[in-house]
Formats: structure tokens, C-alpha cells, sequence
């Protein structure tokens, strides 16, 4: 089934995923809230990721196809940075978009973008061919937020929303050494928001301006990094695969060397098959770069720049002095074994959760023809999503609302509830529209108290995909459920 992403947005606001920001006034473009069941999917989503990255890693054993056991440990860091941390690393000269500004109808598009973008004077044509329209030439906008620390509020108050999370581990980089003990190689994730004035956001929550990214920053040895880096760029890819996204609509792809800036051995995007794009295109899920040493160089020394060799060295303003200093402070790792001092390689997985959750919706969103009460064939949507993904993991119905069959289902449910799984009682209308909402949520199980459960002490447990219905002993359920959800 080619898959409509029409049908899949009004069923993400019909069902509560995900809602315009703002909507009562007219919206905000590029901004996303996530509804009550949204919210429950990012939730699991996170959860996932943290999971893998963190709270599942064994660092007593070797990963399958890692080099050697390492250390992974989390990290929570502020949204606004010093402003120094921008201009050391690029960001603050070079971290923009070329745009281009209408001076009739006053929209900015960017500049890449002219060519697919709709005309607002008349979206049959793109911007420049309608008669009227007067482009600009094409201009750097920067896309980090900018703010005033203070109740003063000079230009020198400037901050900035941060525009990845990547930066709060690099300059943590010395505090988890010292305080947690880790040995190279290891690892450092956070998840967390991160801000872009992007010029088009687009494509759902695609590109947005606010979104959330879960990244990691892995420190290993130089002579070592292109191994890691082999080694997170396929683990990667397997968790996507894992989390129920087909390899059809998955593809690695490796940058080309010229994409790639001198020091880096590789990078590689994880992509997906969205269905807002044509077909035989991907969009980018995550990327996975070697970013050899550059950022801790950049916070130790200043900001550096490519010199005539390609070699990466401290950029100089007009009297000669480093154009935006460091921190001075030593980015270094010493290896106690080896005796050996250097600043370690990093292999960054940079992944984003907005995308993520969209890829797995996408992904869920099905349809199939089952009969309804009467026998005749209708439409099911179902979101076939990951059990460990799915908002809701069970549902539990009494069939009808009466002969104590409600009460079973509560206690049920109840038990449910106690032993941590997301559930959902409803004894509202048919129990095939019952059951048909939660498909349309993608709930992996629906537990019916029937007649005969009051005899034989069994509910029927019914399979969101297969659609078959077992009969399963009262006490059994919980551990019923669990075994289906652990997949
Ligand atoms: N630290 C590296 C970094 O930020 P990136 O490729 O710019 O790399 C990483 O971003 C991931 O963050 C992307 O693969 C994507 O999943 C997510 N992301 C980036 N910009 C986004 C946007 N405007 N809206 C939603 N997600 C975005």
C-alpha cells in the first residue's frame, strides 16, 4: 500500500498524536504539540533510544561487532550556553541557510528550496514565475535563536537557543572524566530540545523550529575511531530495524568524500522513506559522524578553520590574535596504562525524536479490509506499530455492561495498571467499534470479559495483527500481556 500522508496527519489529530502548536490562533509555523497519546508514543520512542544507549548497555561485555566492552553514562545540559561555546565551534558564523525574500508578496523561502515551493500569490507556480513576484538575491540568515540574558539586554547579552545538544557533552567532556571514573572509550547521550529558526519548515513535523534530539558523543582512541565508527553507523541502523521500520523503506547512506570535511574518516545518514516524498526518495533520520577532535580543539583553543592544506588550525582575527578563544582549559585524556596523552576522536550518532516518532507512524499506518458485525467487509485503519512503541499496550472491555462484567474488567485492568502496564478500559458502544478503535491506535492486545468468563475464569485476548482470539486464564494475563509487548 502506498501510503497517504494525508490520511496519516488527520488520524494523528483525530486520535491526539500530534496537534498544531497554537491551533485556537491560527497556529505557529514550524512548532508541534504532542497529544495524549503522542506524547505516550515520543515517550516510548525516548525510551527506547535511552535504553539502548544507557540504562540496557553492559559494560562488562562486548557488544557484538564493537572493538572492545566500553562505558556509556547519560547527561542533562541547558538549553542556553555560554555564547562562546557558538562562536568556538562554527555555529555563530557559519551556521546558516541562504534565503530569499519576496519584496511583492514579503514570504522567505530558502534558497535550495525555490524550485519545490509553492508561489503564495498563486501555488500552481513557484516563486520568480509569477509575473509579479521580485526575489531577492540569495542571503545568509542564521538559523540559532537569539536572546537577551538579563534585564539590560545590550547586544553583548546576546544567547543563544542551542542548536543541537551535541555541545553540552563536549564542554562536560572534563566534568564526567573527573566525576565518573569512565575510561576511553566511552560514551555520553542526551536527549533533549534543540532550536532552529529554520527559514521552511516543513513536511509535518519533519523540519521543525523547536524539536528534540537524542544524541550521543562516543570518545575513542584516533587510531581506533574508524572501527567505532563502522560499529555505531550499523548499530544504528539496527535499532530502527528492531523498533519495526522495514528495510525497504531504510536505506545507509555513506557521505561521499567530498561531502566530507578533511578530518573526518565517514559519515553516514540513516534515512527513511517518508511518504510526503517522491517516490525513490529518502529524508534523513540521523546522522552518524566522526568528527575526529575538532570540538574539543575548538573549546580548548578557539574556533579553527581549514588552513591552504586542509589542516585545521586556530583562526586568527586582524591582529593576529585568535579570532574566538577557547577555554584554555585541557580537553585531554591521559591513558594510565599506556601513559599516553592525547584528545580522543569522537563518533557522534545524532539522531532526531520528532523524526523518529514521524518515521514510526508512518511506518504503523495501514489499512485492511475485515468483515464487520453484519459480516460485510470494511476498511480497518491499524497502526501497526512496535508493541514496545504502542501508547496503549492493552485495552480491556467487559462485553456488555452487565452481570458483573464490568467489575471483572476493572479488576483486570486494575492489575494491569499495578504491575506498569499502559492500559485502557471502555465500555462504551459495539464491541467490534471498541476494538476498532484501539487498531487505529495501534493497541497490540484487547481483553474481553465475556459470559463465559464468570464459568471457566477466562477472558479472550485478541491480537491486533493476526486478529486471532485466544481464551487465557484471569491469572495469566499480566504475564500474558507482557510476553506479547516484550518483542
Ligand atoms: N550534532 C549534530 C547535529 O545536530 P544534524 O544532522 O543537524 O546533526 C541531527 O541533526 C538530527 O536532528 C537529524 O538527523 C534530525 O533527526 C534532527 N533534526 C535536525 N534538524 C531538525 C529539524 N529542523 N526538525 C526536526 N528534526 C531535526
Amino acid at each position: 500500500m502506498s501510503k497517504n500522508m494525508e490520511k496519516i496527519v488527520a488520524l494523528c489529530k483525530r486520535r491526539g498524536f500530534i496537534f498544531q502548536s497554537s491551533e485556537v490562533y491560527g497556529g505557529l509555523q514550524g512548532f508541534w504539540d504532542y497529544g495524549p497519546l503522542g506524547t505516550e508514543l515520543k515517550r516510548n520512542v525516548r525510551e527506547a533510544w535511552y535504553g539502548e544507549m544507557i540504562t540496557d548497555h553492559d559494560e562488562t561485555a562486548i557488544p557484538v561487532g564493537a572493538p572492545q566492552a566500553f562505558q556509556m553514562v547519560g547527561l542533562e545540559t541547558s538549553i542556553i550556553m555560554h555564547p562562546q561555546v557558538w562562536k568556538c565551534v562554527g555555529h555563530y558564523d557559519l551556521f546558516h541557510d541562504m534565503m530569499v525574500d519576496c519584496r511583492e508578496c514579503k514570504a522567505r523561502f530558502r534558497a535550495d528550496h525555490v524550485p519545490t515551493s509553492q508561489c503564495p500569490l498563486k501555488p500552481s507556480k513557484h516563486p520568480g514565475e509569477h509575473d509579479n513576484c521580485n526575489l531577492t538575491e540569495p542571503r545568509e540568515f542564521n538559523l540559532m535563536f537569539k536572546t537577551t540574558l538579563g534585564a539590560l539586554g545590550g547586544d553583548e547579552d546576546a544567547v543563544f537557543l542551542r542548536p543541537e545538544t551535541a555541545q553540552g557533552m563536549f564542554v562536560n567532556f572534563k566534568n564526567v572524566l573527573d566525576s565518573s571514573r569512565v575510561k576511553v572509550p566511552f560514551g555520553i547521550a542526551q536527549i533533549g530540545k534543540s532550536f532552529r529558526n529554520e527559514i521552511t519548515p516543513r513536511n509535518y513535523t519533519f523540519r521543525s523550529r523547536e524539536f528534540e534530539q537524542m544524541e550521543m558523543e562516543f570518545f575513542c582512541h584516533p587510531d581506533q575511531s574508524r572501527r567505532w565508527y563502522e560499529y555505531w553507523r550499523n548499530r544504528r541502523m539496527q535499532w530502527y530495524l528492531k523498533l519495526g521500520i522495514t528495510s525497504d523503506n531504510l536505506r545507509l547512506r555513506e557521505h561521499d568524500a567530498d561531502e566530507l570535511s578533511h578530518y573526518s574518516v565517514g559519515t553516514a545518514d540513516v534515512e527513511y522513506a517518508f511518504p510526503f516524498l517522491n517516490a525513490g526518495e529518502y529524508g534523513e533520520l540521523e546522522g552518524i559522524a566522526h568528527r575526529g577532535d575538532f570540538d574539543l580543539r575548538s573549546h580548548m583553543k578557539g574556533k579553527l578553520m581549514e588552513d591552504e592544506n586542509g589542516c585545521l588550525v586556530v583562526e586568527l582575527d586582524e591582529h593576529g590574535k585568535p579570532k574566538y578563544p577557547g577555554s584554555g582549559r585541557e580537553l585531554t585524556y591521559f591513558d594510565d596504562q599506556t601513559r599516553e596523552k592525547y584528545v580522543p576522536h569522537v563518533i557522534e550518532p545524532a539522531a532526531g525524536a520528532d523524526r523518529a516518532t514521524l518515521a514510526f507512524l508512518c511506518e504503523a499506518y495501514d489499512e485492511d479490509q475485515q468483515p464487520d458485525e453484519k459480516g460485510k467487509l470494511k476498511v480497518r485503519t491499524v497502526m501497526r506499530l512496535h508493541p514496545r512503541l504502542a501508547p496503549v499496550k492493552a485495552a480491556v472491555f467487559p462485553l456488555i455492561k452487565k452481570y458483573g462484567m464490568p467489575e471483572k474488567a476493572i479488576e483486570i485492568y486494575r492489575e494491569l495498571k499495578g504491575a506498569g502496564i499502559a492500559c485502557f478500559y471502555d465500555q462504551q458502544g459495539a464491541i467490534g467499534r471498541r476494538y476498532r478503535r484501539q487498531d487505529e491506535i495501534g493497541t497490540p492486545c484487547c481483553i474481553t470479559v465475556d459470559g463465559e468468563t464468570a464459568q471457566d475464569g477466562c477472558v479472550t485476548v485478541r491480537d491486533r495483527d493476526s486478529l486471532v482470539q485466544e481464551r487465557v486464564p484471569v491469572g495469566e494475563i499480566v504475564q500474558t500481556v507482557r510476553e506479547r509487548i516484550s518483542g
